[in-house]
């Protein structure tokens, strides 16, 4: 039995414009279970960064509880959310959010200072953006790197916590096909070693690295795949299986 980390009951999300309200979640149910490379797939406008923020404290739910880490993170002030955000999850930001004024060294080792000693936050830091092929540009400013570059600042940023979930919202989105297996077999091997991670996308090769996919439909959940472990040798058998749960419900 896996322990739940993040719970939602009858979660309902509605943005109004002028007079017309938008239901984009509907009392949405859910557990997301811990260890799991859970993925949310869904069709454009389906409300997949909706219920992504919505569980990780980006925003708040217009009604319904949200749980993390047993937590109801509804019922939280500003200074018990912050902590949770220090410690405990992270989030790959479909938008980049860098900080323009610091380097890509400072942007990574700034959000780890106070987890660990500077120096080996640093080291981490360097450590990271060497893995994700930055090691020479530590020292450039966001700006100086390409859309894929910012990309994967911004996952060396979510990275250097060792939050115990991590969100992504399109992570991969912005990289070309040998950066995006790069960062999805780091990914992988965090989940291998016990990180969380839900993340949500458009591209079946990173929906195979799920162990479960979730199909958001209608603001609501309208599949629920199970996918055993991945392993590079299943990868084609696995793509399939996931084609085929997407042509079930009209992706
Ligand atoms: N801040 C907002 N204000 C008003 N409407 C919003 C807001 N954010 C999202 N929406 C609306 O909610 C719906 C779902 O949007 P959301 O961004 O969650 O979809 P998505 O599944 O992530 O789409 P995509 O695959 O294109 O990223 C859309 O109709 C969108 O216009
Ligand atoms: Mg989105």
């Amino acid at each position: 039995m896996k322990n739940t980390i993040i719970k939602t009951e009858k979660l309902c999300k509605s943005f109004i414009i002028g007079k017309t309200s938008n239901t984009v979640l509907k009392n949405i149910d859910l557990e997301i279970y811990e260890g799991d490379f859970t993925i949310i797939m869904g069709s454009s406008g389906s409300g997949k960064s909706t219920l992504l923020y919505s569980i990780s404290t980006m925003d708040t739910p217009t009604s319904g509880d949200v749980s993390i880490l047993g937590q109801d993170i509804t019922h939280l002030n500003e200074y018990e959310i912050a902590a949770i955000r220090k410690k405990d999850i992270s989030f790959i930001f479909q938008s980049m959010n860098l900080l323009p004024d610091l380097t890509v060294f400072e942007n990574v080792a700034y959000s780890g200072y106070g987890l660990a000693s500077k120096e080996q936050i640093n080291q981490k830091a360097t450590d990271l953006l060497t893995s994700l092929d930055l090691g020479d540009s530590l020292l450039k400013y966001p700006s100086e790197l390409s859309g894929g570059g910012q990309q994967r600042v911004a996952i060396a940023r979510a990275l250097i916590s060792d939050a115990k979930i991590i969100f992504g919202d399109e992570p991969t989105g912005a990289l070309n096909s040998s950066m995006g297996r790069q960062v999805l077999d780091i990914l992988t091997d965090l989940n291998n070693k016990g990180q969380s991670i839900v993340m949500v996308t458009h591209d079946i090769k990173a929906a195979a690295r799920a162990t479960r996919l979730l199909y958001l439909s209608d603001g609501k959940i309208a599949g629920d795949l199970k996918l055993g472990t991945y392993i590079p040798d299943n990868r084609a058998e696995r793509e399939d299986a996931i084609f085929q749960f997407l042509k079930e419900h009209n992706w």
